[in-house]
């Protein structure tokens, strides 16, 4: 079956403003796609994040919702839904991922200094590990910078790296682990469930904390049952529940794989970490019966996490972006292969080897693709790394990539031609394309709020 296991009910009209417009709109927003305004970009694949639309289910669920500010019948809801999928009895509602991470990080940092150590770590989380006083440390597998490399499982984390750290700094000097599922700064790549199991044996031995950022736990699920094949016959709910039963808890924004527009959770096993945990919801979120969000977000909650889930849902989702990929390889596109599981990763540096780190590759690129298409799209890659809290040298990253994320049950594949079309326009002129000189940038989290010129022609 080709077709997709929905039909649409509700529309949102859409259009492509004239080049000269987007000229003007780009210049305004300092050459920074993410200061644009929406109703500026054709097709927006700045992020898969809340961006997604929810179903009928969804929408009928929402005016169930309870608004109580204690004791809210949606909280319970949500509670049992995610207990169903991860076993974790103990769930702390937060208004979105970031909110997980504020709530987390500083409690489980004992220490000024100490390592939370991850596959590739998000941009927030990294930003709260340092918030909270602690170092953030990358150990993705190798093949993970290697997009021609065609190993599937770029997500997964370096199991020798992560023995030779602890060996070499010691066991207390980790507070936690943290495996990201999908690998989104790997391009989307899922971890396997060996590399989990592995990853959570080292943990074990040395006492440490394991934590999974579950955004894309239902993709991850998916992309294991297509590529191990030792996975095939087993739903993506059971691969899903082998990994949540590996760690001691999950952070996780339900803007991705929740389906939702907002809201997020942090759910553990354990109570003791719950009972520590609690007063930072409290303090910074709402009380523990809604965290931020709405009752109705709670229902609605309840509702997508068992949608991403389904098989013909995942099925879908997996090849609209898939599809995408190929497009653009077809055209001789560099992209991170194989595609994963919510966006496209372009090989910015690849693209435009005329371009040093130092000029942002991939944050240029984003700015021709809307000049050319209407197309917002995001630099995932030097830019987002920002700078060494310590030293305030720039942390060059792996890989630059310009990452086309793809919002679930939202654009059709039509669209998605419309964005291959203008990529591909982008590269027949790539050697003319210049780099991205910052002009002002902020301390943390600089690549939403920088502004940049552009640099001299190489
Ligand atoms: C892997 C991962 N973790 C955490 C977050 C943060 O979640 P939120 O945007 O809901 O704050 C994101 C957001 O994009 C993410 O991709």
């Amino acid at each position: 079956m080709k077709g997709e296991p929905f039909r649409i009910k509700m529309v949102e009209p859409i259009r492509r403003i004239p080049a000269e417009e987007r000229a003007r709109r780009l210049d305004e927003a300092g050459l920074n796609v993410f200061l644009l305004r929406s109703e500026d970009v054709y097709v927006d694949l700045l992020t898969d994040s809340g961006t997604g639309a929810m179903s009928d289910r969804q929408w009928a669920a929402l005016m169930t919702g309870d608004e109580a500010y204690a004791g809210s019948r949606s909280f319970h809801t949500l509670r049992e839904a995610v207990e169903s999928i991860t076993g974790y009895p103990y769930v702390l509602p937060t208004h979105q991922g970031r909110g997980a991470e504020r709530v987390v990080f500083p409690e489980i940092i004992a220490r000024p200094g100490q390592y939370v150590l991850g596959n590739i770590h998000f941009d927030t989380t990294r930003a709260h590990i340092e918030l909270a006083g602690g170092r953030a440390v990358d150990l993705p597998t190798p093949e993970a910078a290697d997009t021609s490399s065609p190993f599937p499982f770029k997500g997964n984390m370096d199991v020798e790296a992560l023995r030779a750290f602890i060996d070499e700094h010691g066991a207390g000097s980790v507070a936690a682990i943290v495996l990201t599922v999908t690998c989104n700064s790997a391009g989307g790549l899922p971890v396997s469930l060996e590399n989990a199991r592995a990853v959570a044996a080292v943990a074990r031995e040395h006492g440490i904390l394991l934590l999974l950022d579950a955004a894309r736990y239902a993709e991850n699920a998916y992309l294991v049952r297509e590529w191990d094949p030792g996975q095939s016959g087993r739903s993506p709910r059971e691969i899903a529940r082998d990994f949540f039963d590996l760690a001691d808890g999950c952070l996780m924004s339900a803007k991705k794989d929740g389906l939702v527009n907002i809201g997020g959770f942090v759910a553990v096993r354990d109570e003791e970490l719950y009972l520590r945990l609690a007063p930072r919801v409290v303090a910074f979120e709402g009380f523990l019966t809604y965290g931020g969000m709405n009752g109705r977000d709670m229902a609605a909650l309840a509702v997508g996490l068992q949608e991403a889930l389904e098989v013909e849902y995942l099925e879908q989702r997996i090849r609209q972006v898939r599809r995408l990929g190929e497009r653009l390889r077809a055209e001789g596109v560099p992209i991170q292969y194989p595609v994963g599981g919510h966006a496209v990763f372009v090989d910015a540096g690849r693209m435009l080897p005329h371009i040093p780190p130092e000029e942002f590759p991939g944050a240029a690129l984003a700015a021709e693709l809307y000049l050319e298409g209407g197309v917002r799209a995001v630099e995932v890659g030097t830019l987002m790394m920002g700078r060494d809290p310590e030293t305030g040298v720039e942390r060059r990253a792996p890989v630059e990539f310009l990452r086309l994320a793809v919002p679930r049950r939202t654009y059709t594949d039509n669209h998605l031609d419309d964005v291959a079309e203008a990529l591909v326009n982008v590269q027949r002129r790539a050697p003319r394309v210049r780099g991205l000189r910052l002009t002002y940038e902020p301390k943390v989290l600089r690549h939403f709020l920088a502004r940049f010129e552009w640099a001299a022609e190489r």
